[in-house]
C-alpha cells in the first residue's frame, strides 16, 4: 500500500490533503471538526491585526439547473482577533498537538502589520505561515491580490515576513495575472519555502434581474468576489503548472479541488500538497477519506510508493504551441456496444463539428471521410463510448 505520509517544507503531513485558508477553518471548533475526519494539516481563517465582520449574505453558489458550476464569495478575512485566535490555537493544540496548522495572514503596505500578526501567533503552536496576498474581495490599500499582482510590492511585504520569522513561510498566489511564474521567482527570491497556486479568480456570479444588483446582493449593492470550486481548476491548474515547470520551489496545489483524480493532477504538474475549500463546504468534512482512498488505489495501481513518485511527471510532456505535431490526424470511433443512441454526440457534431456523426439502427456511426478529428464528441458521450483512433493511411 502506497504511504501518503509527506514532508513537505520541513513539516510532517500525515496525507497530502489540507483543509485551505476558509470558512472551514475559521475557528477551533471548525479546525477540531478537520482534524477529527483525517485531513493532513490546515491553513487557519487569514488573520489580520484589524478583524473584518463579514457582509450578509457573502456566498453565491453559481449554477447551471441543478448543476454547481462553483462559488462567488465576498467574505472577507477572520473576524478574530490575533489575540483570539491565541486562544483558538490553545483549545486546538489541547487536542491535536502534532498536527500540521498553517497561520494564514494578511497585511498592508507596513511591516508591523504583518509582523505583529507573525510575533503574536508564532509562539502558539503553528507551524507555518500563508501569506495571503491574493484575495481579490480585499484588493485595496495594497491588500490582497492588488499586493500579490505587482511584484515590487510582493517583494517588500515577503522581506518583511521572512525578518519576523524562521518558520516555513508560504506565499498564496493570486490567478488574476497574465502570467504567475514571476510572481513565484519573487517569492523564492525573497526566501520563501513554498508557493501555493491559488486563491479565488475575481469574477461575477450574476445579476438579480428584477432589482438589477450584482450577487450576492447587499443592501442593494454587489461587488467583484471571488470564484472558486470546479470552474476554477482549468485556471488555477494552468498557474500551478506554470510554476512547476518555471520555478523551482515547493508548490502547493488549490483551486477546484474536489476528487482524489483533481488532486492527482495537481501532483502530477508539481504540487507536492493541495488544498481544497469548496469542496469541503460543500460536502462535509468527510470527503477526506475519499480522497485519501482514491489517491492511495491509484498509487498503487501504478505502482507508486509515495506522492513524491507522482509529483511532476506530467512536466516534460507539457510544451508550448509550436511544439505541436500538426501532421497527427485522428477520427473518433464510436462503440456499438457501449452506443445507447442517445445522440448528444450527433448535435455536438452538427453545431460544433464536421457534421461526421449520424444515427443508423440507433447507434451513432462516424462517417470516417469527413470526421476531422477535433474530439469535441468524446467529452459529449454520456457511456464514455466514443475514443480516437488512428486515420487509415489514404
Ligand atoms: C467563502 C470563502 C472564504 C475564503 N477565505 C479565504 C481566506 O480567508 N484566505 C485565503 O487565503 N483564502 C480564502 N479563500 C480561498 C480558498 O482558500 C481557496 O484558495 C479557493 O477557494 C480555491 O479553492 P477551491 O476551489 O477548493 O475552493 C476563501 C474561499 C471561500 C469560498
Amino acid at each position: 500500500m502506497a504511504n501518503l505520509e509527506t514532508t513537505f517544507t520541513g513539516i510532517h503531513f500525515p496525507n497530502p490533503f489540507l483543509v485551505s485558508s476558509s470558512p472551514s477553518t475559521t475557528n477551533a471548533h471548525m479546525i477540531k471538526k478537520a482534524f477529527r475526519a483525517g485531513w493532513g494539516g490546515v491553513v487557519l481563517k487569514t488573520v489580520g491585526l484589524e478583524p473584518t465582520p463579514n457582509p450578509s449574505p457573502r456566498m453565491q453558489v453559481v449554477k447551471d439547473g441543478r448543476d454547481k458550476r462553483g462559488l462567488v464569495n465576498i467574505e472577507l478575512i477572520s473576524d478574530l482577533t490575533a489575540l483570539q485566535w491565541v486562544d483558538e490555537l490553545k483549545s486546538i493544540r489541547d487536542e491535536f498537538p502534532e498536527r500540521p496548522l498553517i497561520a494564514s495572514i494578511m497585511g498592508g503596505g507596513r511591516a508591523e502589520d504583518w509582523q505583529e500578526v507573525v510575533h503574536l501567533l508564532e509562539p502558539h503552536g503553528v507551524n507555518a505561515f500563508e501569506m495571503n496576498v491574493s484575495c481579490p474581495n480585499f484588493a485595496h490599500g495594497g491588500r490582497g491580490s492588488q499586493l500579490g499582482q505587482d511584484p515590487e510590492s510582493l517583494a517588500l511585504a515577503i522581506g518583511w515576513v521572512r525578518q519576523a520569522t524562521s518558520l516555513p513561510l508560504w506565499v498564496k498566489l493570486t490567478p488574476n495575472v497574465a502570467d504567475v511564474t514571476p510572481l513565484a521567482q519573487v517569492a523564492k527570491e525573497m526566501g520563501a519555502d513554498a508557493v501555493v497556486a491559488t486563491n479565488t479568480l475575481s469574477g461575477m456570479a450574476g445579476v438579480d434581474l428584477e432589482c438589477f444588483a450584482p450577487l450576492p446582493t447587499v443592501g442593494g449593492i454587489g461587488i467583484f468576489g471571488g470564484y472558486s470550486g470546479p470552474g476554477l481548476k482549468a485556471v488555477a491548474l494552468r498557474c500551478a503548472a506554470s510554476i512547476g515547470r518555471a520555478v523551482d520551489i515547493p508548490l502547493a496545489g488549490c483551486g477546484g479541488i474536489s476528487k482524489w483524480r483533481d488532486a492527482a493532477e495537481y501532483m502530477t504538474v508539481g504540487a507536492s500538497l493541495v488544498q481544497v475549500c469548496t469542496a469541503v463546504m460543500w460536502n462535509g468534512y468527510e470527503i477526506i477519506a475519499k480522497l485519501t482512498k482514491g489517491l492511495n488505489d491509484y498509487l498503487d495501481q501504478h505502482d507508486l510508493a509515495t506522492v513524491n513518485d507522482l509529483v511532476g511527471k506530467a512536466l516534460p510532456q507539457l510544451k508550448n504551441y509550436p511544439d505541436i505535431d500538426l501532421n497527427i490526424k485522428l477520427l473518433a470511433y464510436v462503440d456499438p456496444n457501449k452506443c445507447n443512441g442517445c445522440g448528444l454526440c450527433v448535435r455536438a457534431c452538427d453545431a460544433g463539428g464536421f457534421e461526421a456523426l449520424f444515427i443508423q439502427d440507433k447507434k451513432a456511426v462516424v462517417d470516417v471521410l469527413v470526421c476531422d478529428g477535433c474530439g469535441l464528441c468524446i467529452g459529449m458521450c454520456p457511456t464514455d463510448g466514443i475514443s480516437m483512433v488512428a486515420k487509415a493511411a489514404p
